[in-house]
């Protein structure tokens, strides 16, 4: 990703497609190592099969491994176009918090992006709204692009409670974010019941949703609302990807288990090139 010539750090004011692996906690150093060995030739690949198409679009890549493959996937993607995200961050700029790592550790390392409240999160670590009030301009004003995860329970659509439920999370975890920083969020709405299940939206489901979140941002700003990114995730597959990202208001995904294997990480990437 090419951060734009007037806009802080990594943020982008574009809707240029994006693709996110989210490799939760898996692959150590080495293992990450040769999953790059075999994703870049496959990303160059990609690259040049475009070459002189006018068809194609470009789309950034980002990659998010544990804290402790940062910065060895760092090292070994700085000549390619992919960029690394973390999978979490603490609010404050330092202090006494065991355990957690902080933005300006981050920015040192050269990371671009951060997972923000993603449902594993909120599910196992207790990850809140107030806390992720405070994440989001923490990271936005280091320059760094935070990836904040929205979604329903099952149990949650089930009752008709989807709307509420993005509402809620959208309207506090973005109430502190400077209206000039709004465009350079972005945003994936992965519905919980999706996740990991084999299971996805269907396309009119995450348009729907996409398209409240959507509207939910424009209620903040409008012309924020219309640049912001927003992304699908939930099962994400090659064979599934490309008819989420071609979607009016969808602008890429964001994948947790295909993206653990570079074959199937790059096909999706291919797939959001349209
Ligand atoms: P999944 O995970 O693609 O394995 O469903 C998505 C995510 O958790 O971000």
């Amino acid at each position: 990703m090419m951060p734009d010539a007037d806009v802080p750090g990594h943020l982008s004011s574009i809707r240029l497609p994006l693709i996110a692996g989210n490799w939760k906690m898996h692959l150590t150093n080495e293992q990450a190592k040769a999953y790059l060995g075999r994703f870049l030739p496959a990303l160059n690949e990609l690259t040049r099969g475009q070459g002189g198409s006018t068809k194609r679009r470009t789309a950034d890549v980002v990659l998010c491994p544990a804290f402790t493959a940062l910065r060895t996937v760092i090292e070994l993607t700085l000549d390619s176009p992919v960029r690394v995200g973390a999978q979490n961050v603490h609010q404050d700029p330092e202090g006494a918090f065991t355990g957690e790592v902080s933005v300006p550790m981050l920015v040192e390392l050269g990371v671009s992006s951060v997972i923000l409240g993603h449902s594993e999160r909120r599910q196992h670590f207790s990850e809140t709204d107030g806390a992720l009030q405070r994440k989001v301009p923490a990271v936005l004003e280091a320059g760094l692009m935070p990836i904040l995860c929205v979604g329903e329970t099952e149990d949650e659509r089930e009752a008709g409670e989807t709307e509420r439920k993005l509402r809620q999370q959208v309207q506090v975890d973005l109430a502190q974010v400077e209206d000039g920083l709004l465009p350079f969020v972005v945003i994936a709405y992965e519905p919980i019941w999706a996740i990991g299940t084999g299971k996805t939206a269907t396309p009119e489901q995450a348009q729907e949703a996409i398209a409240f979140v959507r509207a939910l941002v424009q209620g903040f700003d409008k012309e924020a609302g219309n640049q912001v990114r927003i992304l699908y995730g939930g099962s994400c597959t090659p064979d599934n990807a490309g008819q989420f990202v071609a979607l009016p208001d969808i602008d890429g995904s964001l994948v947790g288990g295909a993206s653990l294997k570079a074959e199937s990480f790059a096909a999706i990437v291919e797939a959001a090139r349209g």
